[in-house]
């Protein structure tokens, strides 16, 4: 998780009526300063100059974050072509996994875009409920914001994005506190041991996020908030060293779901 000083400031051509407050507002929710962005300096000399790690600038569509990794702004990832896909009846091996229905409770750990958490309340609808954790500050920030204001192509999926309650949390403390069954399935999607190489945009994703295994502790914490727990890897021998007994995946896919029941 990128360790260091945050700040917010104003893109220039995001300047308009109200915008100053706006980003005045969001640097106060963070917790880190505002600053003034400086005509005669391109961003990664100010950020070097200011000693920032992360910058996060209000651009007129809304936050971007910039790092010394590249620069990130929301998207719902895959959850636009899974959701086309479910649509079309397509077999869905998460929802097959997380046995997700209509009015479904899930509790996602690992948040990061809420492309599954997506397509978790989706299925789930307006009588389900979808929550979902994301430790990084600058992560949950950026889907939150996300999740209220991205418009899709797919009508049925924006709606889905306002559903998904975004929490900035650790997934440990937050199962601690959480009440016997309050959730129907747990689902965890930790960050992979061996990276795939991806898009520009997803390798600047990944120093903001907490890249921290999943310990057998977090899973029995789970198992009592709810009866089913889903892991998702790529090695069904990770799988079983975490307890799951049954495993579902794509044929032509090395995802595995793998899934406990107290
Ligand atoms: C592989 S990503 C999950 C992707 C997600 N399923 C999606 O659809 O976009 C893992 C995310 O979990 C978050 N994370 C890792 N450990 C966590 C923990 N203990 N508590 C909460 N969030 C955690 C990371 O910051 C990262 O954003």
């Amino acid at each position: 998780m990128l360790k260091g000083k945050y700040a917010v400031m104003l893109s220039r051509n995001a300047r308009g009526s109200g915008a100053v407050q706006t980003a005045k507002d969001m640097a106060a929710r963070l917790g880190v300063a505002y600053l003034d962005r400086p005509h005669n300096q391109v961003l990664e000399e100010f950020m070097a100059a200011q000693a920032l790690a992360a910058v996060i600038v209000l651009e007129k569509d809304g936050p971007r974050i910039h790092s010394e990794y590249g620069t990130f702004a929301y998207h719902p990832g895959m959850a636009e072509i899974r959701v086309q896909q479910l649509l079309r009846g397509a077999p869905a091996p998460i929802v097959h996994a997380s046995d997700l229905r209509r009015g479904a409770r899930p509790l996602e750990r690992t948040l990061r875009l809420a492309s599954d958490a997506a397509v978790a309340a989706c299925v789930a609808g307006p009588t389900g409920r979808v929550v979902g954790l994301e430790a990084s500050l600058l992560l949950h920030f950026a889907v939150q914001y996300g999740l209220a204001h991205y418009e899709c192509k797919t009508p049925l999926l924006t709606a889905a994005l306002r559903r998904v309650e975004a929490v900035h949390a650790v997934a440990g403390e937050y199962l601690a506190a959480c009440a016997a069954d309050s959730f129907d399935v747990v689902y965890f999607d930790p960050m992979f041991r061996h990276p795939v190489q991806g898009s520009k945009a997803m390798e600047a994703l990944r120093p903001l996020a907490l890249e921290e295994p999943l310990d057998r502790t977090t899973v029995e914490l789970a198992l009592k908030v709810a009866p089913r727990v889903v892991i998702k890897e790529r090695s069904e021998y990770l799988l079983r060293e975490y307890g799951c007994q049954e495993y579902v995946g794509g044929k032509y896919s090395r995802i595995k779901f793998g899934i406990i029941r107290r």
